[in-house]
């Protein structure tokens, strides 16, 4: 079983990059190796109810002491690229404490992929904010952004060139509303005004990293990772439809816009008026700085139809779900990446930087067929195909996740890999879709 897409796709082309994608405390453990401090996500998993089966991150994938075998294994899946996090609490344990021990595990890893022709891609925050700062207030405090630029200039300072391109955050969407707002991830606030000063406060982090990033390392490329949930109308009614542009600028745009226009989404500005952060004089003009490519997120859409005050709610149907309870819905992907390329003039490129299902199967006579995720990666190829076709400008496709990891609140319930973990013994297996992408990234030129 491989992918298989038209003859003569842009996805054929050798230029367009293939990369599969992790976060570190997803799959690192070794949580307090090298003088690592606690991150939110260490007590959030301490807390009780908060995490599936009170699963935590202190061993994960063990991925911290078994380095070069996975990077072995990305490079025997042919990959181009391979898109990681880096641990905060490894790199400044303590304010202004910057651990050498940290940065050197980071530097192995980047050479190691460097030394097997593969690209790193470098994402400086995935949520593991360290405990320090959530001390003093996390992202509802300003300093957390002047924080996370001495971390940002200290990495690119240390690695500079060597990675191809550096996103400073992996979906602020989570951090801020479902940590902050919906009280779902850590730290568990459920307070929309926090929800949004969490949300200023790293949109802005990002915008006055930049230039610091820049200046380290001139020649990568730099940018930020976004999530979307796409919605549809439920009926085709005005309401609806209205209801429909009110989700998507509540979700993914309430982050895009500003980054693209220096200005939030009007109708939610609006509507939550009385839940809009403090901005300060400047803010939106720091936020709007130039990227060199936007990451998308896209794991499935929302149908939605307008309720009595015309706003969105969501509507629930029985077309196919993944595992995790997401609908399949491959075209989304393409609509999406057509609505932003059509509302946004100075968009730069695109990358699709997560795409995958959760598929729960487990090993039978040691094969694992998890036909469903199969499935799931050909059909969101061709939606990455239709969008190109269609004049979108997508450089490249990141597989989530390279393994099954620590899935956030649903614990290691969800598995996400293309290659199986078994928790007991941290063996690694191939799974069907691992084999799949294996071969198609054998022959993709070819076809
Ligand atoms: C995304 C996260 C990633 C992973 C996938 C399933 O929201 O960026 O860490 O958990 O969902």
């Amino acid at each position: 079983m491989t992918f298989e897409l038209p003859h003569n796709s842009p996805l054929t082309k050798p230029g367009f990059i293939y990369g599969v994608a992790t976060a570190a405390f997803q799959i690192e453990g070794a949580n307090t190796a090298d003088g690592r401090c606690e991150s939110i996500w260490d007590r959030f998993c301490a807390t009780p109810d908060k995490v599936h089966n009170g699963d935590d991150g202190a061993i994960a994938c063990d991925h911290y002491h078994r380095l070069e075998q996975d990077l072995d294994l990305i490079q025997s899946l042919g990959m181009d690229a391979y898109r990681f996090s880096v641990a905060w609490p490894r790199i400044e344990p303590a304010p202004d404490q910057w651990n050498e021990a940290g940065f050197e595990f980071y530097e192995r890893l980047i050479d190691g992929l460097i030394a097997r022709g593969i690209k790193p891609y470098l994402t400086l925050y995935h949520w593991d904010l360290p405990q320090y700062l959530e001390d003093k207030g996390g992202w509802i405090n300003r300093e957390t952004a002047y924080r996370f630029v001495r971390y940002a200039e200290k990495i690119t300072e240390r690695f500079g060139n060597k990675v191809v391109s550096y996103c400073t955050f992996n979906e602020p969407l989570c951090t801020a509303f479902v940590g902050y707002r919906w009280g779902i991830h850590a730290p568990g606030y459920a307070d929309h005004k926090l929800g949004y000063q969490a949300a200023h406060h790293v949109l802005l982090a990002h915008g006055l990293a930049l230039p610091y990033m820049r200046k380290n390392a001139p020649e990568a490329e730099h940018g930020i990772v976004l999530n979307f949930t796409p919605a549809y109308p439920h009926e085709d009614t005005a309401a609806d439809l209205e209801a429909v542009e009110y989700s998507d600028d509540a979700d993914g745009f309430w982050f895009l816009h500003p980054l693209m226009t220096a200005e939030y989404p009007s109708r939610v500005v609006q509507q939550d008026a009385v839940f809009m952060p403090v901005i300060l004089p400047g803010d939106m003009e720091i936020i709007a700085r130039p990227i060199d490519f936007l990451g998308i997120n896209y794991y499935s859409r929302r149908v939605v139809k307008a309720n009595a005050q015309g706003l969105p709610e969501q509507v629930h149907n029985e077309h196919p779900k993944t595992d995790i309870g997401w609908e399949i819905y491959p075209d989304g992907l393409t609509h999406l990446t057509q609505k932003i390329t059509r509302c946004y003039a100075r968009l730069p490129p695109l990358l699709i930087t997560e795409n995958g299902a959760a598929d729960n199967t487990e090993p039978e006579n040691g094969e694992i067929n998890d036909t469903m995720r199969v499935n799931y990666y050909q059909q969101h190829l061709l939606a990455v195909h239709n969008a190109i076709e269609s004049g979108v400008d997508i450089r490249g496709y990141f597989a989530w996740s390279l393994m099954d990891n620590f899935e956030w609140a649903y614990g290691y319930s969800m598995r996400f890999g293309i290659v199986y973990v078994d928790y007991q013994n941290q063996q690694r297996t191939l799974k069907r879709s691992g084999q799949s992408w294996q071969q198609f990234l054998q022959h993709r030129t070819t076809r």
